[in-house]
């Protein structure tokens, strides 16, 4: 038997208000033409005032918690990957923890922007099989729409928010089922091609997304290509024996190229950033929600997780589900 961390059920969340290119194209000098060719972007959701990280992260969480048969006091740990907290402190994951009305548990953020839900499973896979606790949350949660400059056409126009999450349980399983690999990567010399400028220790101020776009979809897809390789050289199994990839949903041509550069069939990619656009830390477990839900991804699958941001940095995992 080997402990393992088991995905134990998946859930998302959307806010309420979603914009197709067109309603963005009357505030924003760009058309939907220009945004679909170059992305694949048709639509994305905008948090209400009322929606935050922590709500979405929260209404997440308990389809999570529902899809796995548990309540929240089962639950040892809460990971919310985020690079919009609703506070600079204290952490989200405690105010998901307040909301879910989950009693003393540990809880915490982790800031790795769009790979955030990579680094979270990581650092949750670690600690479920160190006994840290039996169940985790792991939600990927973000309201990039207000860090966004709507002035800046280059950037508004990709991003969008919403909420993902995951029960991991730590289980003794006698075959390959849960999470059998996970590469975590930063480049940390290209911190300047895609930040926010503000922040409580420089500006004070929140600050908006900046960003060098064809710098940044070069590396992508390079170190994409190349962390999908390690995790599969890792578990000693190669790409045609992969069920699903869900990807980090940025673009689609980003997408397109990483898995073209491995070979994968286009058949095998869960493709969501027509409808959500780029959510961050919360693209890769809403695009596993959905494949899960509408019963692409199934119990006995092969599913390889991936996503690139801002740091740069970049991570993969490889699970049986
Ligand atoms: N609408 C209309 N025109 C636009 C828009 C817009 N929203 N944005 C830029 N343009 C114009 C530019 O002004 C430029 O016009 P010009 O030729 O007259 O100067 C023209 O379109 C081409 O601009 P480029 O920046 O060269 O366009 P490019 O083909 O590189 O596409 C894009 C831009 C989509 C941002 C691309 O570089 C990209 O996808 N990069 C990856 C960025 C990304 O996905 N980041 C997400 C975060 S990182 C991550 O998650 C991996």
């Amino acid at each position: 038997m080997t402990l393992r961390a088991v995905l134990a059920g998946t859930g998302s969340a959307l806010p309420r208000t979603r914009v197709s290119n067109a309603e963005l194209a009357e505030r924003v000098d760009t058309s939907d033409e220009w945004i679909v060719e170059r992305t694949g972007i048709r639509f994305r959701h905008i948090a209400e005032p009322d929606e935050t990280t922590a709500t979405l992260g929260a209404d997440a969480a308990r389809q999570a918690l529902a899809a796995a048969g548990l309540q929240p006091a089962d639950i040892g740990l809460i990971i919310v990957a985020t690079a919009t907290p609703d506070n600079t402190f204290p952490a989200s994951a405690t105010k998901v923890q307040a909301i879910l009305g989950t009693p003393d548990c540990i809880a915490f953020d982790v800031a790795a922007v769009c790979s955030g839900f990579l680094y979270a499973v990581s650092v949750a896979d670690s600690m479920l099989r160190t006994g840290a606790a039996k169940h985790a949350l792991v939600i990927g949660s973000e309201t990039f729409s207000r860090i966004l400059d709507w002035e800046d056409r280059t950037t508004c126009v990709l991003f969008g928010d919403g909420a993902g999450a995951v029960v991991l349980s730590a289980k003794d399983v006698d075959d390959d089922q849960g999470i059998l690999a996970t590469r975590l990567h930063a480049e940390g010399q290209y911190c300047d091609m895609l930040y926010v400028d503000g922040g409580p220790s420089t500006t004070g101020t929140v600050g908006h997304v900046r960003m060098q776009g064809r710098e940044v979809f070069r590396h992508a897809v390079t170190n994409l290509a190349a962390v999908l390789g390690e995790v599969m050289a890792d578990v000693g199994l190669s790409a045609d024996q992969i069920d699903w990839v869900v990807p980090h949903q940025a673009n689609k041509r980003i997408i397109d190229a990483t898995a073209k550069k491995l070979g994968l069939p286009a058949e095998r990619v869960v493709l969501t950033v027509d409808q959500h656009a780029n959510t961050s830390a919360a693209s890769v477990p809403l695009a596993l929600d959905l494949a899960v839900r509408d019963g692409r991804i199934k119990r006995g699958d092969l599913v390889v997780l991936e996503a690139m941001g801002g740091g740069f940095t970049w991570g993969a995992a490889v699970l049986r589900v």
